[in-house]
This record gives C-alpha cells, sequence and structure tokens, in this order.
C-alpha cells in the first residue's frame, strides 16, 4: 500500500492543471509525512503584468483550492491555513492532513472535472447557456469575505466587457506589456512546458473572445455569462481567498461541461476599473473577471513535470 506521502504526492499531478495567470505556473509544493504546503515561486512573476504579483499569488491560491477538491474527492481529511508562517512570506497554503477515510462517491468525477477543465481561448460555442445551472453550483455561503457575482443585467454586463476592451487598447500601447506578454504567448515555450505555446496571430484576438456581440446568438439566447470575484478588503489574503474559490467554481463548472475565459486587465487601470467597482457589490473589490460559456474547442496548455515544482523538506530552495 502507497505510503501517505506518496499519495499526496500523486495527487500534486492535479493541484499542477490548476490555471495561472499566462501559464507561469508559479508554485512549489513541500511534501513531508502529514503536511503539504504551496509556496508562490517569484522567479515566475511578470514584472511589467503583474507588478505587485497579485496575480501570481492568486494562482498559487487556485492551485491551492484544486488540491483541496483533490484531497476531499479521495478522502483526506485536513485543515488548510493560508500565510500560517509570517517568517515565511511565499508559503501561501499549509494543508494539514489530519485524517485519511474512505473515498467519496464521485471521487471519479471531481478528479475528472480538475482534468478536463480548460480556459476558454477559442471562442463560445453556439450552445445555450442556463444561469440557473451555474447558480446551482455556487458555494452558497459567504466564504471568508470572497464570493462570486454573476452579472446578469444586460447593461452592465456590457459595460464589463467593454471595460475589457477598452484596457486592453490601454495596454497594447505599452511596449513593455506587449514584449512580455508575448514572451509567455510563443510557440518556444511547447519547449518549457508553460505559458502558451502558440503564436498571437493564431488565437482569437482579444476583443473577439471579450466581445459584447457573444452574450447572446441570433435567436437572442444566452450563450456566456460574466461573473466578477470580489472580496471585503485587497490584501494578500483575498487574493488566495479569491483564487481558492475561483479553484471551486472552475471545477464545479467543469463538471457540467463549461468553461471560462478569465482576465484581470481592467482591474489593474484605475480610470478603468470605475467602471466594473459599477457594477460589483457595494464596498466590495473586485479581484478577476470570468466569463462562462461552452469553449468552441480547447487546445491544452502544458504542465511541468512535477520533479520541477516540488521542494524537498528541509531546503527552501
Ligand atoms: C490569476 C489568473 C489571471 C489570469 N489572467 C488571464 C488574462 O488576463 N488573460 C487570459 O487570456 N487568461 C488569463 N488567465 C488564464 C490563463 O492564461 C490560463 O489559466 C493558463 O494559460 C492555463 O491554461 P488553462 O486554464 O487552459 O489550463 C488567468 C488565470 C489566472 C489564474
Amino acid at each position: 500500500m502507497d505510503s501517505i506521502p506518496s499519495k499526496l504526492r500523486h495527487l500534486l499531478n492535479y493541484a499542477v492543471l490548476a490555471p495561472s495567470t499566462h501559464n507561469t505556473q508559479p508554485w512549489l509544493f513541500r511534501v513531508s509525512d502529514k503536511t503539504i504546503d504551496v509556496l508562490a515561486d517569484r522567479s515566475r512573476a511578470l514584472a511589467v503584468i503583474d507588478p505587485d504579483d497579485k496575480s501570481l499569488v492568486m494562482s498559487c491560491g487556485v492551485a491551492s483550492g484544486v488540491l483541496a477538491m483533490a484531497l476531499e474527492a479521495v478522502g483526506f481529511q485536513f485543515q488548510v491555513a493560508h500565510l500560517p508562517d509570517s517568517s515565511e512570506p511565499d508559503l501561501i497554503s499549509r494543508f494539514n492532513i489530519t485524517s485519511e477515510g474512505e473515498r467519496k462517491d464521485d471521487w471519479k468525477e471531481t478528479l475528472n472535472a480538475i482534468r478536463l477543465r480548460r480556459s476558454v481561448r477559442a471562442g463560445y460555442k453556439n450552445k445555450v447557456f442556463q444561469e440557473s445551472e451555474l447558480e446551482s453550483i455556487l458555494p452558497k455561503n459567504l466564504k471568508a469575505g470572497c464570493q462570486i457575482k454573476l452579472i446578469n443585467s444586460s447593461e452592465n454586463e456590457v459595460s464589463v466587457l467593454n471595460a475589457i476592451l477598452e484596457a486592453e487598447n490601454f495596454r497594447q500601447a505599452d511596449k513593455h506589456y506587449v514584449r512580455e506578454n508575448a514572451s509567455w504567448i510563443n510557440p518556444i515555450r511547447r519547449r518549457s512546458k508553460d505559458g502558451i505555446p502558440t503564436s498571437q496571430e493564431k488565437m482569437p484576438t482579444l476583443g473577439q473572445l471579450w466581445s459584447p456581440d457573444a452574450i447572446f446568438n441570433q435567436k437572442g439566447e444566452r450563450l456566456t455569462l460574466v461573473g466578477v470575484f470580489e472580496s471585503q478588503g485587497n490584501r494578500t489574503i483575498q487574493w488566495i481567498r479569491s483564487g481558492f474559490l475561483m479553484a471551486d467554481v472552475l471545477v464545479q463548472a467543469s463538471r457540467m461541461g463549461m468553461s471560462a475565459a478569465i482576465i484581470n486587465h481592467p482591474l489593474h487601470i484605475p480610470s478603468i476599473y470605475n467602471s466594473i467597482e459599477r457594477v460589483i457589490s457595494e464596498g466590495w473589490t473586485a479581484q478577476i473577471i470570468v466569463r462562462f460559456g461552452f469553449a468552441e474547442h480547447a487546445p491544452v496548455t502544458p504542465r511541468r513535470s512535477l520533479l520541477d515544482v516540488m521542494l524537498h523538506p528541509g531546503f527552501n530552495t
């Protein structure tokens, strides 16, 4: 029978399938007898696009959330603490395993949903999207000051989508941004097993992917729906918790065959952020925007090998 650490190591194969900003996979894992640590790998930071490491930290929160789902599915009970040790600021989440029980009845469905989840890159199918189906999977209770707000009034939806397009125009005028983006969205990334290994010409433009025209089909039926993850406060802990919650929502959506495109550009530009702030809950901070729908086709992005993302206990690098 496999030892607990070897089972935990095996489950990291699921954690690394989490979405991350530009597929930088900015995480490291440390497994010991009964703990798993998720650490931020700041050497993978995007200096221009994400100067405060917000998306980097949020990506580690998403990986922690996916790991939590995989652990639960196969029967591990655990306690998870975020930022548990102030002397180790890169330690994002610590999982203390308290016991090992039976697998959940739907463990295979959960692990498959983690495996099949993909970001939408090539547009949406002409398949009707039922908002009620999405609502049925959303966490009912407020999770530690983070939630997702669905933007289902057409007027607000269009204003969020327009803010995204405006933010993209703004950033395309910044040559440093364009260069950094191009280095991560590049065919050569196939070799490093990170980033998005395609050329930008082959991808739909951001304007196509986030176009307000894709909300409804020609019959007026809904095809996509925008949601904003929002939090009370805007500190590192809320970035992590927003990512953790996003993992739950994206994996549950994947179980129902839905995908989501993810973006946060407009949230970093104060003049554009105002138009997002108007449509979210009063006094809350928007953390990240997603657009749900059924993906036209969903190319797989690569992942680095587990060996490259694991630390050995007792060593920090
Ligand atoms: C915090 C965060 C920020 C992201 N920001 C963007 C974004 O601005 N634009 C985009 O197209 N995708 C964004 N993504 C999606 C990633 O590009 C995607 O997760 C990554 O390429 C891996 O692909 P996959 O989700 O299909 O596994 C983001 C994901 C996360 C977790």
